[in-house]
């Protein structure tokens, strides 16, 4: 095992038993885990970074079948977060310590290219000291270019699957595997620093999908990888199929970490959830970032990714003490900082 890790952290292309092996292998986990750590500690040392997440629309254009904020469901209520209340969220975020804020939203039609760079614009003119990450979803090549400019630092958008069959069985036909690759490729090349990602133990997954993930990463070379466990959402079409395990979540962590040293990998909400230690055991198998959610606290419930999504305690920004006390417990520390990836590749 400890052969495998190595060439993964030498950069080295595995076959498909010897990734078999290390997602599905009988061997002890914990030498995994501490192997993810000790190359992670290589480049970041104990510094845990912090974003603050605001979640600006649970409007969405699109019909994931795992999400509850697809625009199928009408059981939900929507809302959408007006400029001053973005701008008001940064300002408590920053006062707490954040140097990051992280705009996500569905779909939203309502966010036309300009509303979206004059809110960047806006938050970088306030706080030059801080970076802002985009997770608005898909949009054309030109809005990336347009919110770079604005000064948008980083995107998130997940790959979801590497699979471009098991891409088909998550979402409806007009939502395609190929466009969700093109658009990751442009954010890339427009010059963000880029995440991509995929949910652990979603409906129709094998450890093929999984493989498939993992060499998507080694090729891709994202900045920052999410990665967490699928949670049923009980008014989409999955809602019966079972949550995605700890134990593969954290898995898949540390080999992301192996396959990308230097990569920026957050203890998701979605383990934290499913786990009351999850997010402390992924910073012991190679992730490196929390993100609280800095959302004004009247529309928190409603952003339902999946069902008892954690958004208090610790995963509040207003949690931040007991949050930063966790993460000393686990052998780690916040830094107040932005919190960049140390490559520039
Ligand atoms: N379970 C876990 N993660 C989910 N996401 C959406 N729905 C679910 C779910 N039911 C994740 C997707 C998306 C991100 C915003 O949330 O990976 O990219």
């Amino acid at each position: 095992m400890t052969d495998l890790t190595d060439r993964l952290a030498a950069g080295e292309e595995l076959s498909d038993d010897e990734w078999r092996f290390l997602i599905e292998g009988d061997y002890e986990k914990q030498l995994l885990f501490y192997r993810a750590d000790e190359v992670r500690r290589q480049y970041y040392g104990t510094d845990v970074y912090i974003r603050g997440l605001i979640e600006i629309s649970s409007y969405c254009r699109n019909d994931c079948l795992y999400c509850g904020i697809r625009r199928s469901n009408a059981n939900i209520s929507r809302y959408r977060l007006a400029e001053e209340e973005i701008l008001a969220c940064c300002k408590q975020g920053y006062e707490l310590g954040f140097r990051t804020f992280v705009l996500q939203g569905g779909e939203d039609a309502h966010h036309t290219t300009a509303w979206v760079e004059e809110i960047v614009s806006h938050i970088k003119e306030k706080y030059s000291d801080c970076a802002v990450t985009l997770s608005l979803g898909e949009r054309p090549r030109e809005d990336y270019e347009i919110w770079y400019q604005a000064g948008a630092d980083r995107y998130l958008l997940r790959h979801e699957t590497a699979s471009r069959s098991h891409y088909g069985k998550l979402h409806p036909q007009e939502q395609t595997y190929l466009r969700r690759m093109e658009c990751l490729r442009n954010l890339r090349e427009i010059g963000y620093q880029t995440g991509a990602g995929f949910m652990v133990g979603s409906p129709f997954q094998r450890t093929e999908e999984l493989i498939a993930d993992m060499r998507f990463l080694q090729e891709f070379r994202p900045h920052m990888v999410g990665i967490g466990p699928f949670i049923p959402h009980h008014d989409t079409p999955f809602a019966g199929y079972p949550a995605g395990s700890l134990q593969r979540t954290l898995i898949m962590v540390a080999l992301s970490r192996l396959a990308l040293p230097k990569a920026l990998i957050p203890a998701t909400t979605a383990l934290g959830t499913i786990h009351p230690q999850g997010r402390e055991l992924a910073l012991k198998a190679g992730a490196n970032v929390v993100m609280p959610n800095l959302s004004p606290v009247n529309v928190r419930g409603q952003y339902s990714l999946y069902d008892n999504k954690a958004c208090t305690g610790q995963e509040a920004a207003e949690g931040l003490a007991a949050l930063r006390e966790s993460v000393v417990a686990a052998g780690y520390r916040v830094a107040v900082s932005r919190g960049d990836a140390v490559q520039t590749e």
